[in-house]
């Protein structure tokens, strides 16, 4: 298939199109670089030895954005291009709109123009909000508790609406748990700009004697151990579960959604011990107040994944910290030169 990849240069971009190359598919990727490095893109081509093509340009410079999708003429679309600081979200509420809602309104004018009906959307378990219920699953009521994870919501209302009003139109929502981990080979992996907000990026940075210690948002959760809990997912799997969803998505019609995650939850507690095993020493960490806005457990069912589109992650914790430790020790810096 030939498959437009918006956001391809991305942590999860990279690593799903490294899958896609790898399956024999074809791909356009379309990044802007506001979050990432053509670096990225070089390693995808290293690893894969495929042929992709590249157009940078911002999804909502739609002029650009249509003529790159006329040309390519697209089977698919993956759209991961998006903000995704839920930090930032809270004091840049019209940027992320901006970016999540109305560039995916311009990506579907887009595809409009060039008979392309099919998206993959990257969704987020944050649109769910508080559980009422745990695991989640795909009908859990959606409650977003911060701007990010209302944009995620509001793109998916747009999706949805856009797939019910004409014919040939399918779009899969996939829900992302928290992805970590990195490519197998150490040469892909997280590498995010200023200070890591998530929590695997950030241990890793102190590993690696970027940062003094690991911050523990609250230790006073209902749960076993006081942290909080997440299901983690391998971002492997994740870029294998976006593959399952375009073959589904050729012969599906309307609105689909799924969870993606691994159905286990671990404690912060329990993912530092984890990677402090990968690492193979102590790390420093200290006990702060809870991260207003967390939640004390998130967990995902996806049993409608492993049905629907045959797919069930198969990495587990060890696979997830060891990769990561090897991309992160042996590219400190991620993708850029250390400074001087
Ligand atoms: P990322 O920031 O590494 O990748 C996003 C890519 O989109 C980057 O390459 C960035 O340069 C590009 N981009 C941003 N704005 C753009 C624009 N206006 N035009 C064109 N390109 C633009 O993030 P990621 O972790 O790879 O996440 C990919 C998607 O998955 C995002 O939509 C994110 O919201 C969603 N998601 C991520 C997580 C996570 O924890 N990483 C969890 C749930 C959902
Ligand atoms: C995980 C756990 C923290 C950092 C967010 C988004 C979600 C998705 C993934 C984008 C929590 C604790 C964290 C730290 C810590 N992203 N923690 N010290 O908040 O579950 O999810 O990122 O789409 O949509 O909401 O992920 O990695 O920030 O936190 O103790 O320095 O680690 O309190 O329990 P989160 P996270």
């Amino acid at each position: 298939m030939k498959v437009l990849v918006t956001g391809g240069a991305g942590y999860i971009g990279t690593h799903t199109l490294v899958e896609l190359l790898g399956q024999g598919h074809e791909a356009l990727v379309v990044d802007s670089f506001a979050n990432s490095s053509s670096k990225a893109l070089d390693r995808v081509r290293e690893l894969t030895n495929g042929h992709f093509e590249l157009a940078e340009c911002d999804i909502r410079d739609t002029a650009r954005l249509t003529e790159a999708v006329a040309r390519y003429r697209p089977d698919a679309v993956i759209h991961f291009a998006g903000l995704k600081s839920v930090g930032e979200s809270a004091k840049n509420a019209v940027d992320y709109y901006d970016v999540n809602v109305a560039g995916t309104v311009a990506l579907l004018r887009a595809m409009e123009a060039s008979g392309c009906g099919r998206i993959i959307f990257s969704s987020s378990a944050t649109v769910y909000g508080e559980p009422r219920y745990l695991p989640f699953d795909e009908d859990h009521p959606l409650s977003p508790n911060n701007v990010y994870g209302q944009t995620k919501a509001t793109a998916e209302r747009l999706l949805t609406d856009w797939a019910s009003q004409g014919e040939g139109r399918t779009a899969v929502l996939l829900r992302y748990f928290n992805p970590v981990g990195a490519h197998a080979s150490g040469r892909m992996g997280e590498d995010p700009r200023g200070v890591p907000e998530n929590l695997m990026p950030f241990l890793a940075q102190v590993a690696a004697g970027r940062r003094e210690a690991l911050r523990i948002w609250g230790d006073d959760y209902p749960t076993p151990d006081g942290t909080g809990i997440r299901d983690y997912i391998h971002v492997t799997d994740l870029a294998r579960a976006h593959v399952a969803a375009l073959d589904k998505a050729a012969t599906a019609a309307g609105t689909l959604v799924y969870n993606l995650g691994t159905g286990r939850g671990v404690s912060v507690k329990e993912m530092l011990a984890a990677f402090e095993r990968a690492v193979g020493r102590k790390l420093p960490a200290e006990v702060h107040p809870r991260r207003p806005g967390d939640i004390a457990e998130s967990r995902a069912s996806c049993d409608k994944a492993n049905r629907e589109l045959g797919w069930r992650a198969e990495l587990g914790l060890d696979d997830m910290v060891r990769s990561l430790w090897a991309w992160q020790s042996a590219n400190p810096w991620g993708y850029e030169a250390p400074p001087r």
